[in-house]
């Protein structure tokens, strides 16, 4: 008999368009379920491990509440309060770890530590953002826009602002899923060719003027201009990205239905102004909202593979 392969989510790439599709169906029941205060409790007894080498809000309690949801529970682990804040090896504490647990979420810095410890774990291992990838807010990201507009497929997307995890995680999304991201980042801070596949490449256009980037556009979205573990760089780049502030003089320039979104925490009159946010377009409390039943949907999905029902 062969070993069941571990299936992790390092990044978007790693599931291919029907599994999302799958994914986002389950989320959808899921969600269902939830809003009618229906049992379910397919993970019973199972625990996820949660590892923050970063700080965070909506990840933690949505996955924490998630995995409540689905009859497990969860351990929370920070830097500040486990070995690997005094040096532990990577991979020490994932072969440790995974031997306790069944599935583990981890929020850290480079991708590389993810996928280092990914290599080591016998569970399941899940992105919760690292300096490269957000795969799992980009997910919830999808899930909103198909809930408020229907498929994205065909649709064209407008990034304003930073080229960080968030951007990469969407390029990914475009060709995968099949859309086309407009992207428009200041001087100095445009993508890293690194980080982007070619295949990519017919998916996503880079414009100079933010304004052109979001013509026609069926979603505008951006994020923080300065991302966790960047703090330093945070006066050059308020002064950087002055004119990357989506205002309504910017949604103007999209399709009169388009939708606003930010994965949150927002800083107003920076990234975003408040009438924007705050305003009809805006669907960011959903976004947050959904981190919770596409998470669920993940975690079904990675310790249970595809049900029949
Ligand atoms: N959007 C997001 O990941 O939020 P937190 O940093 O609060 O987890
Ligand atoms: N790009 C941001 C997202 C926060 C949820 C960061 O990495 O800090």
């Amino acid at each position: 008999m062969t070993a069941k392969k571990i299936r992790h989510y390092l990044q978007f790439n790693d599931f291919s368009l029907d599994e999302y599709e799958y994914v986002l169906e389950r989320a959808r029941i899921l969600k269902r379920k939830f809003k009618n205060y229906e049992t379910y409790h397919p993970l019973h007894d199972r625990t996820l491990a949660m590892i923050f080498e970063k700080n965070s809000t909506r990840t933690r309690l949505s996955f924490e509440a998630g995995i409540f949801q689905l009859g497990g529970h969860a351990v929370f682990m920070s830097t500040r309060d486990t070995q690997l804040g005094r040096g532990e090896p990577i991979e020490d504490a994932a072969q440790v770890i995974s031997r306790m647990v069944d599935i583990i979420m981890i929020r850290t810095f480079g991708q590389d530590i993810i996928r280092r410890f990914a290599e080591n774990s016998r569970v399941p291992v899940i992105n919760g953002l690292t300096n490269e990838y957000h795969p799992c807010q980009v997910l919830a990201d999808i899930f909103t826009y198909y809930e408020h507009r229907g498929p994205i497929r065909g649709k064209t997307v407008a990034w304003i602002g930073d080229a960080n995890n968030m951007l990469y995680t969407w390029i990914e999304a475009a060709q995968i899923l099949g859309f086309r991201l407009n992207i428009s980042t200041p001087p100095g801070y445009k993508l890293d060719d690194a980080l982007v596949a070619k295949e990519s490449a017919p998916f996503y256009q880079e414009f100079d003027d933010p304004n052109e980037a979001c013509a026609d556009a069926d979603l505008v979205t951006t994020d923080v201009w300065t991302s966790m573990g960047f703090e330093a760089e945070n006066e050059a780049r308020k002064a950087a990205f002055a004119n990357w502030c989506v205002d309504a003089k910017m949604m103007a320039r999209a399709k009169a239905n388009a939708l606003f979104m930010h994965c949150l925490p927002a800083h107003r009159g920076e990234e975003v102004s408040a009438e924007v946010i705050d305003g009809p377009q805006s669907v960011v409390w959903d976004e947050a909202e959904n981190r919770l039943h596409v998470q669920k949907a993940l975690m079904e999905f990675l310790m249970l593979g595809k049900l029949n029902h």
